[in-house]
């Protein structure tokens, strides 16, 4: 639908239903017999196509939060609607199925299978979400999301023949095939240097534009939550919206 570039945090936003919704959501861990609370009454609405970055202490439960929203995770109370879907009525095949089809997940450490080129890692994932492509297709739509990552002359290097940057395109690349309604991000420039890590930003927001896809990205650089619609604050289980001054 929209199909805009540049950067910038305006606008641009669809209406109608919120892509997420938590509304009262707790999660408390026994450890050792005694309740470790995680995520404390949390209450957070984002639109479709949002960009949303959320910062926050390590260990204050933003983690947590994103493996609630991947259904990875079950809230110990509260509601947990992603995509229309409340993820407390599905079973284990019905989230996978809901991961498959709505989700794009980024991590850190990129999680490539260190055996398969790039090409064949972005290739897997098209296999599992769309079985049905059959192999030529298949590779040929690896190789098109590689291009449009700028790797389009990296398709047969290994991942330890990649620079970290090069090998969050293709964890980028890979998140997008199935072009998700929602890509969360767990400190997806981690690992990288500033200047990688802001051309990595660059590329997942411009992607995540061009198919009006929501975004929560937890990170740690202030100068990549700037470029979000909206920052939240993680501090011991509670999120707060950040109040920007510019
Ligand atoms: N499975 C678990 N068992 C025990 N403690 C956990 C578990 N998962 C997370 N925690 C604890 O929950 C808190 C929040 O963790 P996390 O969500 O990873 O925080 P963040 O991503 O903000 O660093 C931390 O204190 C962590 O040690
Ligand atoms: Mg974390």
């Amino acid at each position: 639908m929209n199909d805009t570039t540049g950067s910038g945090s305006s606008g641009n936003r669809p209406t109608g239903a919120p892509i997420i919704s938590l509304e009262g959501v707790n999660y408390t861990l026994d450890v050792g017999g005694r309740p470790l609370h995680i995520l404390r009454n949390i209450s957070l609405s984002v639109a479709p196509a949002e960009v949303v970055a959320i910062v926050g202490p390590s260990g204050s439960g933003k983690t947590s939060m994103l493996m609630l929203l991947a259904g990875l995770e079950r809230p110990t109370d509260g509601s947990v609607v992603v995509a229309g879907q409340d993820l407390r009525t599905l079973s284990e095949d019905q989230l996978a199925d809901f991961r498959r089809k709505t989700l794009g997940i980024v991590f850190q450490s990129f999680h490539l299978i260190p055996s398969l080129t790039a090409l064949d890692n972005v290739a897997l994932a098209y296999e599992i979400a769309q079985p049905e492509l059959g192999l030529k297709k298949t590779r040929e739509a690896a190789a098109a999301a590689l291009e449009a990552v700028g790797l389009g002359k990296r398709l047969d290097h290994r991942p330890a023949a990649l620079s970290g940057g090069e090998q969050q395109r293709v964890g980028i690349a890979r998140a997008m095939i199935a072009r998700p309604q929602l890509l969360l991000a767990d400190e997806p420039t981690g690992n990288l240097d500033q200047t990688s890590g802001a051309k990595v930003i660059e590329l997942m927001f411009e992607l995540a534009r061009k198919q009006n896809a929501a975004v929560v990205m937890i990170t740690h650089d202030p100068a990549l939550a700037a470029r979000a619609d909206r920052v939240m604050t993680m501090t011991a289980g509670e999120l707060v919206e950040t109040v920007r001054t510019s």
